[in-house]
């Protein structure tokens, strides 16, 4: 048996924007997908958690287990297990698929390969989103830590490699960076979640209606990229202030380009006492908020009174990792 485990990822600026051109950071939590795998040797079949896989249901493991197969073409039986919520924008699907990949790799005795898991369960996530993905969550999880995002190659941060993938006939074409940020000890994520399910498709859409009636609205998009600039910035400095300023500022242009939501603004009002800046993450419409604090107890506790799901990640979550299989 083996075991390979991939986090989950949430984003701390640039959401929405980033469809535009603008740059975007996320980061790898401490919430993680765990696959174990090993021969399944009662029924001659590739099994899921104990049933028969179904390939229309697990487009991602069905793309990428016929991508790394194992040698000797001996049907594998996959448990999946993890602690990151479903569809609540903390990328449970890029977890998992990431995971996927680091299992199969020791299955074939390769070693460890993050780069091309995370290549891989990109395009796994195209397939299953019918063409529309970035590599956003699936690079944060492979490889952990912060990932920025951009159309742009940024000027000083880490250049990791440029994506391209064919989308529709269209080329798309994607820069990925990473940094070094100097996060001070004591200083964590809270993530709340609200429970409630937004689609990221009718949010992006809602905001592309908004920005055709009104083009002069893009200048928020510019907004939030400078914003998000200005905070990449202050976590390579370790000013959490600063950081957190940048998150709440974020927060109000996301807000008034109309994707938060009433449960998303119930939990970041609760959040905000305790915390030095806070933000709605994802796509909005629900979903997920995060707090930037010094005080995670007590934010956790905000949110909860609240009706909301919390919990605290500290930064710099471990990417694509084996564990042990006993
Ligand atoms: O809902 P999430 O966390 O997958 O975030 C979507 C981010 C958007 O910028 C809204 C869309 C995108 O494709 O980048």
């Amino acid at each position: 048996m083996v075991k390979a485990s991939a986090p989950g990822k949430c984003i701390l600026f640039g959401e929405h924007a980033v469809v535009y051109g603008q740059p975007a950071l996320a980061c790898s939590i401490d919430q993680r997908m765990t696959i174990e795998i090993e021969s399944e040797k009662t029924f001659n079949a590739w099994r899921v958690d104990g049933r028969t896989m179904d390939a229309k249901k697990h487009l991602h493991i069905e793309y990428i287990r016929t991508r790394l197969p194992p040698h000797d073409g001996q049907p594998m039986h996959i448990r999946i297990r993890g602690t990151i919520p479903k569809a609540s924008g903390l990328g449970s699907s890029a977890a998992l698929s990431v995971a996927l990949c680091g299992a199969l790799q020791q299955i074939r005795d390769e070693a460890i390969d993050p780069v091309q898991a995370s290549v891989l369960s990109h395009l796994a996530e195209a397939e299953a989103q019918g063409g529309r993905a970035s590599p956003m969550d699936t690079a944060t999880s492979s490889l952990g830590g912060f990932v920025v995002l951009s159309d742009a190659i940024e000027e000083g941060l880490d250049y990791i490699e440029t994506r391209t993938m064919d989308v529709n006939g269209e080329t798309r074409q994607w820069h990925l960076h990473t940094f070094s940020a100097q996060i001070p000890e004591g200083v964590a994520l809270v993530v709340g979640n609200t429970g409630v399910r937004g689609s990221t498709s009718a949010m992006v859409d809602q905001v592309a209606r908004l920005i055709e009636t009104n083009p002069k609205r893009k200048v928020e998009l510019e907004t939030i990229g400078a914003i998000a600039r200005r905070g990449i910035q202050s976590l390579q400095e370790g000013d959490m202030e600063a950081v957190g300023r940048a998150l709440t500022e974020n927060h109000i242009v996301l807000r008034s380009l109309g994707v938060s939501s009433p449960e998303l603004e119930r939990l970041i009002r609760a959040a905000a006492p305790s915390s030095l800046g806070v933000k709605m993450t994802g796509a909005g419409g629900g979903g997920c908020m995060i707090a930037l604090t010094r005080n995670p107890e007590q934010t956790v506790g905000a949110i909860e009174m609240e009706g909301g799901r919390a919990f605290i990640s500290e930064f710099k979550a471990e990417g694509l990792k084996v564990e042990d299989a006993n």
